[in-house]
């Protein structure tokens, strides 16, 4: 049952219907769920008293929500599923990059009004340790601002005047580690057995080797392994991803109860949506890869239920960058084993999309996105090309074959096309991580440079220049149509080229994700009126269509993206049907050259039959010659029916 059925059959029961006496017929109607859900990681025999903590815990967590939040939360449930909303465009930002600090970012409210953005996703700012922090995601605290972006009071600030002005924040909640300054692992450097038993330590490398058998490396050229041994206890801890962030042992209740504590603040400061980080690495067991266990999806599970008694309003996304059919697990698995993230980010989209360019084809995104289970009717997909990670190639080995392609040496392609290794490749992006052992590697570059903008400029080539223009305008034009919430990296929307000074400094130097971590450029955002500049037409085509997206209810997530073929290698069809029978068809061409469909089956869909279609991209009708349609290089078109 999702939240708005759940919500209404609460309140449908209750006499009383304050948010205290809503609060607690949530309890008792969550209640066996989340005991269920507990047991199944933490066993009766020895948890009973854990668990009578964790109800003991509820009503002190809910004390500290603030009235209005409390409101809030219930005209959201009463709201259902109001994240499929058409009128949801989200941008992603760094707010030191953005505007120096939070009161920089609430000064450029306007600006992102005005472009049409109203949900942000603001990178971590909690305090982190001095140097390396991957970029905030080593936490020192959840809830502490980081003095560098200003202080919680500016932060409160912020979230109250984005309320006024119906704007949505989602903030980061790094659930699978803390940075090795975080209080937990100071003490358990301390020697104190508690806090080292908050992370994965081991007296000797016995366990540690018994995990690397099989475990794969997140950061295999900057941090090699996956245990770091600390000299001030002499033991091994867990650090999945940098050294210097320690995985946090769920296999500990406590562990589970203070960091439930940690988001119930973390939400508190006003937050809509919970980033949840890393959520597929949660659980280990040796023996495994440790990725996407089912104890992993239960502790998703219990959160998500424990967050819906406090403060339901808040949604969660799951970041899983896994396999298409791993990531739909995170939606949850029914009813009786809990709901688990309304959201998660579409990176097999992402991924394909990328494919698609450098390939100039669509087959592998056909073959894979049929394949992709269906997702549950109440959860939806954050949709984007570019964000502040590398862009990795988890495609299907056996869709790859099926493409006639061999799968090692088409992964080579790609990092090759990408990564300036081919002459005639119009892309600028670099290779991250790449492994020797296993020839994986993965790729980074801000999405203007990876498709053809940097270098274009560099040379004057003005048709290059054009065909980059319609290819950003192609990739943004899908994520905004294909159904779900669509997330601009901020700088994408004008065609901001990778950002190279990250290699004068040392804390970043070796990590190039920095090179598309870029300045927002203001001094360019004066001069977007000039609508010669490259970067003028995007920045006006994409405002135009989030304006159309917006003004159109057929953009809104029902589960109703259909996949057509429109026997054209180079091209890309699918449909956002309509029970009245007036969807929206949306063609993409891949190629830099112009290509034609075959008329007759768009026909057969009923696009053509009361006169020319208009297209909803350039405003205007489509024509058509000797029954084909014509499209330029990279064109899309958004069809709706006359
Ligand atoms: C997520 C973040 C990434 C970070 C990692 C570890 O994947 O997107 O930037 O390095 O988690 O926290």
């Amino acid at each position: 049952m999702n939240q708005a059925a759940l919500h209404k059959l609460v309140a449908s029961r209750a006499k009383d219907k304050s948010p205290q006496a809503l609060f607690e017929l949530r309890l008792n109607t969550n209640l066996s769920l989340i005991q269920q859900l507990f047991f199944s990681l933490y066993p009766v025999e020895k948890h009973n008293k854990d668990f009578d903590d964790l109800l003991k815990l509820f009503p002190k967590l809910f004390a500290l929500r603030s009235k209005e939040l409390r409101l809030q939360d219930i005209k959201r449930l009463d709201a259902g599923t109001w994240y499929q909303n058409e009128e949801i465009v989200g941008m992603q930002l760094y707010v030191e990059n953005f505007n120096t600090d939070i009161k920089g970012l609430q000064q450029k409210i306007p600006y992102l009004k005005n472009l049409g953005i109203n949900f942000i996703h603001v990178m971590p700012i909690t305090t982190r340790p001095k140097g390396e922090s991957d970029g905030g995601y080593a936490v020192n605290s959840y809830q502490k601002v980081d003095k560098k972006y200003g202080t919680q009071e500016d932060l409160l600030h912020l979230t109250a005047e984005f309320r006024k002005q119906g704007i949505l924040l989602m903030l980061d909640f790094v659930v699978n580690h803390t940075s090795d300054e975080y209080p937990w692992a100071k003490n358990a450097k301390k020697g104190n057995k508690k806090y080292q038993d908050y992370y994965y330590t081991f007296e000797n490398r016995s366990t540690p080797d018994a995990f690397e058998k099989v475990l794969p490396e997140v950061f295999p050229e900057t941090a090699p392994g996956n245990f770091t041994y600390i000299q001030e206890m002499d033991r091994w801890v867990m650090t999945v991803f940098n050294n210097y962030q320690w995985d946090l042992n769920y296999t500990n209740p406590k562990v589970f109860m203070e960091m439930l504590t940690n988001l119930v603040k973390m939400v508190n400061l006003g937050v809509d949506l919970v980033r949840f980080d890393a959520l597929a690495f949660l659980w280990k067991k040796v023996g495994t890869i440790s990725q996407n266990l089912p104890e992993a999806h239960n502790l998703v599970a219990l959160f998500r239920m424990c967050l819906q008694v406090v403060a339901p309003g808040t949604i969660f996304l799951a970041e899983a960058i896994v396999a298409p059919k791993d990531i739909i697990k995170y939606f949850g698995e029914g009813p009786k084993l809990g709901n688990e993230c309304e959201l998660a980010y579409n990176a097999s989209l992402m991924a394909l999309l990328w494919n698609s360019i450098a390939t100039k084809k669509t087959g592998l995104l056909y073959k894979s996105l049929e394949r992709v289970p269906a997702k549950p009717k109440e959860s939806t997909w954050i949709n984007y090309i570019r964000c502040h990670d590398d862009i990795g190639l988890g495609y299907d080995d056996g869709f790859i074959r099926e493409m006639g392609w061999n799968p090692p040496e088409h992964r080579k392609f790609l990092l090759d096309y990408y990564c300036q290794r081919l002459d005639w490749s119009p892309a600028t992006g670099l290779l991250f991580m790449y492994n020797p052992k296993t020839g994986d590697g993965r790729i980074t570059g801000s999405a203007a440079s990876l498709l053809g903008l940097e270098k274009a400029l560099a040379s004057g080539d003005g048709e290059q220049i054009q065909l980059s223009i319609s290819k950003i305008i192609l990739l943004h034009a899908l994520i905004l149509s294909f159904g779900g919430i669509p997330m601009i990296y901020a700088g994408d929307e004008i065609a901001t080229l990778n950002e190279y000074s990250f290699e004068e400094d040392p804390a970043k130097r070796g990590d190039n994700r920095w090179v598309n971590r870029p300045q927002q450029n203001w001094a360019l955002v004066e001069k977007l009126n000039d609508k010669q500049l490259p970067q003028s037409q995007i920045y006006h085509t994409l405002k135009h269509l989030i304006a159309v997206r917006k003004s159109n209810p057929i953009f809104a997530d029902s589960n109703n993206l259909k996949l057509h073929h429109g026997g054209n290698e180079h091209v890309l069809v699918f449909e956002r049907t309509h029970h009245s029978n007036n969807g929206l068809l949306v063609i993409g061409n891949f190629d830099e050259r112009p290509q034609v469909i075959d008329l007759a089956w768009v026909m057969k869909l009923g696009y053509f039959t009361k006169g020319e279609p208009m297209d909803l991209v350039s405003g205007e009708k489509i024509v058509v010659k000797s029954g084909l349609l014509e499209l330029k290089p990279y064109q899309v078109l958004w069809l709706k029916k006359a």
